[in-house]
């Protein structure tokens, strides 16, 4: 594996998953593979989890970790021919470049418009620093995935599943902001590999982009939806089609323990930060069957299997 920044780019995925699973019962049994590499991780928007278990994952493997505040550093410039006369000081050609010179691996953080939706969707900052880098590129999320979130997610799933094939469906779920569409479009991308029966439930509007949700079954009514369902994973997003739209919903579509009640004792999940009461009741997200701290620890060893893989070919 060269780049990481969508399924695609993972020749064996299920190795992958078998690797980040091998890397949690031995985090630092691989050092010597990660001595005197360096990863830069730039983060244009904010983060907690994936900083710190990139930062960890990096550790692990000795190798050395910088992170760039992106958001505070010199404004970049991605049009091509473009006369730099505005407040973007340095081109993406020069920026991708020069970073290359003191990393082995670059990881970007970038969130989409949700204005520009042909923009968002052609992952265009991801895919220049992808250009002009000479080094491998990770995403730590994109406008419009985030890998790392899902292989995390799977792992979480093969952990915890109590069946060969569990029923896991998506939720919309409420959210004061409107938020991209990455975490579920990458959730669906993965989990069709995955060995699970997977469904979608979101009200009439939230239809995610077809490149991710064509041929999975979706039911309009979120309690239907939840009946059987062994793992309910929520997340907001705002509308694909009337583009980066929060949409007036009538139904509350808050994940409550009533709708926990009508599964099959699913587990909860969510990938965190998540608005308590808003998007999951207390009550659910605190109970036994919640796995939001569990899918956070495993942040570190998909991002350690990850870099891992990539090192192994440089
Ligand atoms: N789930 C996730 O990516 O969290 P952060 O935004 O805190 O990195």
């Amino acid at each position: 594996m060269h780049h990481f920044t969508e399924l695609s780019d993972v020749p064996d995925p299920h190795k992958l998953l078998d690797q980040a699973q091998l890397i949690k019962n031995n985090p630092v049994g691989n050092q010597q593979i990660g001595k005197n590499k360096t990863i830069v991780l730039l983060f244009f928007n904010p983060s907690l989890r994936t900083r710190i278990s990139t930062e960890k994952a990096a550790l692990n493997l000795n190798m050395s970790c910088i992170v760039y505040d992106a958001s505070q550093g010199w404004k970049l410039e991605f049009e091509k021919g473009i006369t730099m006369n505005t407040d973007r000081a340095e081109h993406i050609q020069e920026a991708a470049a020069v970073i290359s010179q003191y990393a082995d691996i670059i990881g970007i953080r970038t969130f989409p418009s949700l204005i520009d939706k042909e923009k968002d969707y052609s992952d265009a900052i991801l895919r220049q620093f992808q250009k002009y880098a000479s080094v491998p590129i990770i995403s730590l999320e994109s406008a419009i995935r985030h890998p790392l979130q899902s292989l995390a997610d799977w792992i979480t799933i093969e952990e915890f599943k109590e069946k060969k094939q569990p029923k896991v469906v998506l939720t919309w779920a409420p959210h004061p902001k409107a938020l991209p569409q990455a975490v579920s479009n990458s959730f669906l991308e993965w989990m069709q590999i995955a060995d699970v029966d997977l469904m979608i439930t979101h009200p009439k509007g939230y239809e995610l982009a077809p490149e991710f949700s064509s041929g999975i079954p979706t039911e309009y009514d979120q309690e239907k939806a939840f009946e059987n369902a062994d793992f309910i994973y929520a997340k907001n997003w705002s509308s694909y089609e009337q583009y980066g739209q929060r949409l007036a919903v009538r139904e509350n579509w808050t994940v409550t323990p009533e709708k926990m009640a009508r599964t099959n004792n699913a587990y909860f999940m969510h990938c965190l930060p998540v608005r308590r009461n808003v998007v999951v009741a207390d009550e659910v997200i605190e109970s036994d069957r919640s796995l939001v701290i569990s899918q956070a620890n495993n942040r570190t060893f998909a991002a350690q299997a990850v870099i891992q893989e990539i090192l192994k070919l440089l």
